[in-house]
Parts: structure tokens; sequence; C-alpha cells
């Protein structure tokens, strides 16, 4: 079958190709998925240089997350063939056929295809996990989501909206303004670049942000300090900036917010019934067409270096997806 294979750890992905490998072996409690549709996440960029949290060794075959049909699952596993299918196990995905835990696997919410299925999954897990199971978002909040272009910021936006509150969305590139307002139809986006508090600042007539939710890190961190309200939470989420920033604790102390640290993965393989009541809330939304995810592209497998280069460059407003 056809598998996008990182042979070795680059910064330029030189070490990944397309390749032909043998169909991946189904051990009990794995169900075998015949890929229909593939999603990017920044992790899997990282992992192609070596630089996330998780490092697989090479090689292996890239891809995070996907959707398509069951092929062979164990009985009673809540599972059969033809099942449409969406979920992943960090890496497999990007193939013709991925093999993924039982407990990794949702069903496709009704009426999506299988490219919106591959696109929605971790993105509104983290954004779900984040923002109403940590920081229990209520109706009209002030909600400010950076990297609001990528997956997880946009998936925030939609996610915040469709729970009433007002979004205000960050992105670092003024190019992407438009589009960013058009597809996460967002109260207000905001240049997040400089001192951006002013901005966060007039809109909320003063009251701040009661949730910032960052996974940009970095400058974007540090100003963000200055945008919380009092009793508000800063939700760390990532370092797309490629800088973890440092923060002296007597700034949360003497502004009174709290900082929230969010691992949506690891949440749900900890707190498994937690998980299961997460991705059935998010599949609840999208069922009734309260939230649905922003395409960026559809690619063919054959055509991953566009994908991957373009979330590198930061060209991206979306999901890419792969269909192998
Ligand atoms: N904590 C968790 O449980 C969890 C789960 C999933 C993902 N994540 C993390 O969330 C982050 C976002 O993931 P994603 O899949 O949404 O990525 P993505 O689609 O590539 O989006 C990332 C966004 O970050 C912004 N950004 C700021 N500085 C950047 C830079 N130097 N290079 C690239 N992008 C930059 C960009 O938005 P603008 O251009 O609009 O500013 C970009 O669209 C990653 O760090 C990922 O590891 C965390």
């Amino acid at each position: 079958m056809k598998a996008l294979r990182v042979e070795r750890l680059s910064g330029d992905l030189s070490g990944v190709t397309l390749a032909d490998i043998p169909e991946p072996g189904r051990k009990p409690g794995e169900v075998l998925v015949r890929v229909r549709a593939a999603s990017l996440n920044f992790p899997d960029l990282l992992m192609t240089r070596g630089e996330y949290q998780f490092k697989p060794e090479p090689p292996f075959t890239s891809g995070l997350e996907c959707a398509g049909e069951v092929i062979e699952a164990d009985s009673g596993s809540g599972f059969a063939p033809g099942d449409r299918v969406m979920g992943g196990n960090k890496t497999g995905a990007f193939a013709e056929i991925a093999c993924i835990p039982a407990r990794g696997l949702a069903p496709v919410p009704e009426g999506f295809s299988f490219a919106q299925g591959a696109a929605m999954g971790a993105a509104y897990a983290t954004a779900y996990t984040g923002l109403v199971e940590l920081c229990g978002v209520k109706e009209g909040q002030w909600v400010l989501v950076h990297g609001a272009s990528g997956g997880v910021g946009l998936a925030a936006c939609d996610l915040a909206k469709a729970m009433g509150a007002r979004v205000i969305a960050a992105t670092g590139v003024e190019a992407k303004r438009e589009a960013i307002a058009a597809r996460a139809k967002p109260d207000h986006v905001i240049l997040a670049s400089g001192r951006f508090r002013e901005a966060v600042s007039q809109i909320t007539g003063g009251a701040l942000a009661d949730i910032v939710f960052d996974p940009v890190g970095g400058d974007v961190f540090d100003e963000s300090t200055r945008c919380v309200a009092f009793g508000g939470k800063l939700v760390v989420v990532g370092f797309t900036s490629g800088r973890i920033a440092e923060i002296a604790t007597n700034i949360p102390l003497i502004k009174g917010f709290s900082i929230v640290g969010l691992r949506a993965g690891e949440y749900a393989r900890r707190f498994p019934e937690r998980g299961a009541a997460i991705n059935a809330a998010v599949r609840e939304l999208a069922e009734a067409g309260r939230i649905s995810p922003a395409i960026d592209r559809v690619l063919p497998l054959e055509n991953w270096r566009e994908g991957f280069e373009a979330m590198a460059r930061r060209e991206l407003v979306g999901k890419v997806v792969f269909e192998p």
C-alpha cells in the first residue's frame, strides 16, 4: 500500500517520502481502516523534525488522524466492516490502510464527508477539552483565540461561538484577517503582533478576555498575560511560535487569573469516560449543524509536500486534507 514514510528526521522534509509498504497487521483491540481522508496537524510536521513531545523512531508512517471505512474489527468492539469512522493513533494515518486502537475511533458525524470527519477530530476535541471541559466557557464570555487561522484555532473560534461566547480571533498575519472572518465568523478579528492588549481592551469595553486560548506561545503568550480578565483563564495549548514562554508566578497572583495546561489526547486517555463524553458532545454539535471544520484545501496524498510546506510557511487558513 501507499504510505507517507518518515525515513529519517529532517528540518526540510528531505527525510519524508511516499513509499510502497506492506499493509499493517491488525492486533486484538485494533481496527483496520481503509483511509478515505486524513488531515494534517502541526504535530505531524514537528514529528518529521523530531521536535514533538512524542518522538517515534524512524522509519514510521506519518499522520495523526484520518477518516474512512472499517475493514476489520474485533467482534464486540462496537465497530463492524463498512462503518464510517474517524480518529487516529499519533502516527500511521497518511496511508491507504491504517490500524487504529478501537478506543481511538469514533463514528463520522451524520451528514459529514470523510474530509470533514478527518478535519474535525483532533482540532475540535482539543478545543472542546480546553474551552468547555477545563474552562467551562459560558454564554456571553469573551474568548480570545490565538493562531486563529490554524486547525485548532479555527475550531476554538467555531466552538466558542456555538457555546454562545463572544469571540476575538487573533492572527499574526494581516493578510489572513478576511479569510478568518469569513471562515470562523468570530465577533472580531485582531492582529496579534506587538502590543495587542489595547485592541482587546477596546473591544471588551475594558473587561478583557475571560478565556485566552493560546496555541502560539512566545511573545503572544507574554502579551496575553495582559489581556486576561481578573478570574479569567489563560490556556496553554501549544508553541507554534517556536518559543516556550516563561512567567513570574506573581503575575497570575496579582492579576487573579489561572494558567491552564491543556493536553487533550492525554486527558482522554487518562479519563476515558470524559474523553468519550467530549467526543459525543462534539458529534452532537456537528450533527445539529452548529459546528463544522474549515478546510483550506484537499489534496491527493501524492501532493503531501504542498500541504506540509504550506503549513510550515504559515499560509493556511483551515485544515489540509489528504486523500490517499
Ligand atoms: N494541547 C493540546 O492538547 C494540543 C492538541 C492539538 C494540537 N496542539 C498544538 O496546537 C498548535 C496548533 O496546531 P494546529 O494543528 O492547529 O496547527 P496549524 O493548523 O498549523 O495552526 C497553527 C497556527 O499558529 C499560528 N502561528 C504563529 N506563529 C507561527 C509560526 N511561527 N509558524 C507557524 N504557525 C504559527 C498560525 O496562525 P496565524 O498565522 O493566524 O497567527 C497558524 O495557523 C500546535 O502547537 C499543536 O502542537 C495542542
